[in-house]
């Protein structure tokens, strides 16, 4: 099998340069390419050029406009990368027979309630961001290719910067933190999404029936607040310098910290398409974020 990875450097690109490789051959591009190969998401016809050179078998696209801040005044670029650029992997994937796996996010709902939501309930984006990625969900999906999309959110790595990061710093610099408590998700771990992308890519080639759009984030809910005050207490209990006091950290409510970009507050994701279509066991955020903070803190 050949796969084509766009995105290599990113929080999740990285970890999947490590889970597909042994699936096959495996091409992995960042922006910048290599060897006459384009991995620039910008590049449109760049972009159709490798896949039609290089005729993987999979594509898996890694590669986004994530700032989710910064969206809310360059819509167009966010359009771009998030909607016309996966529509041009899909054509291409659809006219050689390819699969394509795409990553979307918990921020095409707009986190009303307090329920996990399913796949198949109404979208309605709050931001900018969250409109590029449903539009490029629709855009995949009315192609026609094969494809594998996997809604994610509050994505973490070992690599790259993080909120849990952000965290561990300013709890080492400030007697008092704020953070907002009333927006509700799960915290997973680009190695989970790497991991589960693999096994399911094996799973579709003997059961291409199983394409389609999938919730993939890790078990049990939390707010920022609450993910903030375990992080925190985890590197205190592995002797970090932490100045910040347990009883220093504040709960805000979201208003209470305006950003460009409005944020749901139900972040919630139903797993259970993914959990019985390809027989997995989603761990408990807490398992992911203690592995990381194994793997960072020294
Ligand atoms: N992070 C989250 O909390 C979160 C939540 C829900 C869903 N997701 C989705 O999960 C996927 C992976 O996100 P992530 O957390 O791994 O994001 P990330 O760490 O920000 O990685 C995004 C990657 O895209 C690359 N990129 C940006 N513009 C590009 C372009 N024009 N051409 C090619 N590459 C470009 C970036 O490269 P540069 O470093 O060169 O800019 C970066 O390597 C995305 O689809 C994202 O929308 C993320």
């Amino acid at each position: 099998m050949k796969l084509l990875l766009l995105g290599k450097n990113g929080q999740l690109g990285w970890e999947l340069q490590r889970a597909l490789a042994p699936l096959g051959q495996l091409v992995a591009l960042d922006r910048q390419g290599l060897d006459g190969l384009c991995g620039d998401l910008a590049q449109l016809d760049g972009l159709a050029c490798t896949v039609r050179t290089l005729r993987p078998d999979v594509i898996v696209n890694a590669a986004a406009y994530t700032a989710v801040d910064r969206a809310e005044s360059e819509p167009a670029q966010a359009t771009l990368l998030n909607a016309t650029a996966p529509a041009v992997l899909a054509r291409e994937a659809k006219a050689m027979g390819a699969w394509l796996v795409h990553y979307s996010t918990d921020y095409v709902f707009d986190g009303s309630g307090e329920h996990p939501r399913r796949e198949d309930e109404p979208t309605a984006p709050l931001n900018v961001y969250g409109r590029s990625k449903l539009e490029g969900e629709r855009l995949i999906m009315h192609s026609g290719c094969r494809c594998l999309i996997f809604r994610t959110s509050w994505v973490y790595a070992s690599r790259g910067s993080n909120f849990a990061k952000t965290m561990l710093r300013l709890a080492s610099q400030r007697d008092r933190l704020t953070v907002v408590s009333d927006q509700v998700g799960a915290p997973t771990g680009a190695d989970l999404i790497a991991d589960v992308t693999a096994h399911a890519l094996r799973t579709v080639q003997a059961r291409p029936e199983l394409a389609g759009l999938y919730h993939l984030v890790a078990a049990g809910q939390t707010n920022w607040f609450d993910y903030a005050r375990h992080v925190i207490e985890r590197a205190r209990a592995h002797g970090q310098p932490i100045r910040v006091l347990p009883q220093a950290i504040e709960p805000v409510p979201t208003d209470a910290y305006p950003t460009p970009a409005r944020r749901p507050l139900n972040s919630r994701l139903d797993t259970t398409r993914l959990r019985e279509a390809f027989g997995l066991h989603l761990p408990p955020w807490q398992q992911g974020v203690d592995r990381m903070l194994a793997e960072i803190l020294p």
